[in-house]
């Protein structure tokens, strides 16, 4: 890996090789979705508390004040809104260039495996991946699924991760599951997990989190099961300790509940 490469992994990994990565980037295809209506003040009070942000330029450019020192993971896929039946069918929405120019961290594209749009998907990260590797960015693959919300098992997942994998993206997101360690253990790139749909208790978010990194995750990328809580710093904390404190989810959660109505 080049000393570029290398510099902008460990602005987003940290001493401990772990990160907090905020996933804010849901506009691009759900537009102004629950308490993301107005996105610099649900961003704002968070940033003190992540390692990371993935959004798209659009809320970068217009939300985030350019004094951060933030390290952005940038979407550059999408094409398509939350109205159409199948969401596999993105294009590349932003050139090399312009993340150069907005000083990203990483770039971020959804790949859709098992998918109407597939190969599609597939080829936009392998292109990408040849022109973000010349400039020194990394690439996350997210393995989406798109409405097929049931497809998240160990078996779709592993399958997913490792293709992205091997098509030479840097850092893969996918999703929790049963077995989750098959999933690690057949991906050679770092795996950082969404949420996915807020879940009703903030105990069962916190012990996705750690189970995942007990099973080998190198962090978390959460979005809706953080901001769309009801107290995102008490939560957005409590992620923390697990990922970078080794905190048990007990003890997450009494820090959780200590700090929630303190810190909204
Ligand atoms: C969809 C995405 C999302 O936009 C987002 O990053 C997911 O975060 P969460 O599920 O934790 O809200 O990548 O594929």
């Amino acid at each position: 890996m080049d000393w570029g490469m290398k510099n902008r992994m460990s602005r987003i990994f940290k001493e401990d090789g772990r990160t907090v990565m905020l996933a804010v980037d849901h506009g691009y295809f759900l537009g102004a979705v629950s308490r993301m209506e107005n996105p610099r003040r649900t961003i704002e009070p968070l940033i003190p508390y992540v390692d990371s942000l993935m959004i798209t330029r659009g809320v970068l450019r217009n939300c985030i004040d350019a004094k951060h020192n933030i390290p952005i993971v940038l979407r550059v896929s999408g094409g398509n809104s939350i109205l159409d039946e199948d969401l596999s069918n993105e294009g590349i929405t932003v050139s090399i260039q312009d993340a150069l120019r907005l000083n990203v961290s990483a770039v971020a594209l959804s790949i859709y495996v098992g998918a109407p749009h597939e190969h599609q998907t597939l080829i936009n990260l392998t292109r990408f991946i040849d022109q973000a590797q010349e400039c020194g960015i990394p690439v996350l693959a997210v393995t989406a699924v798109g409405k097929e919300l049931e497809k998240r098992n160990a078996k779709y997942l592993s399958l997913s991760c490792r293709i992205a994998a091997e098509l030479g993206a840097h850092i893969v997101k996918t999703y929790y599951c049963e077995d989750f360690h098959q999933v690690v253990e057949s991906c050679p790139v770092p795996l950082v997990i969404a949420g996915g749909p807020k879940m009703k208790s903030e105990h069962d978010v916190l012990e996705i989190a750690y189970n995942a990194i007990a099973q080998g995750a190198k962090g978390v990328d959460m979005g809706r099961n953080i901001w769309q809580s009801h107290w995102p710093v008490a939560m957005i904390s409590a992620i923390r300790s697990i990922v970078h404190e080794g905190a048990s989810v007990v003890k997450a959660t009494h820090l959780f509940e200590s700090l929630k109505d303190k810190k909204r």
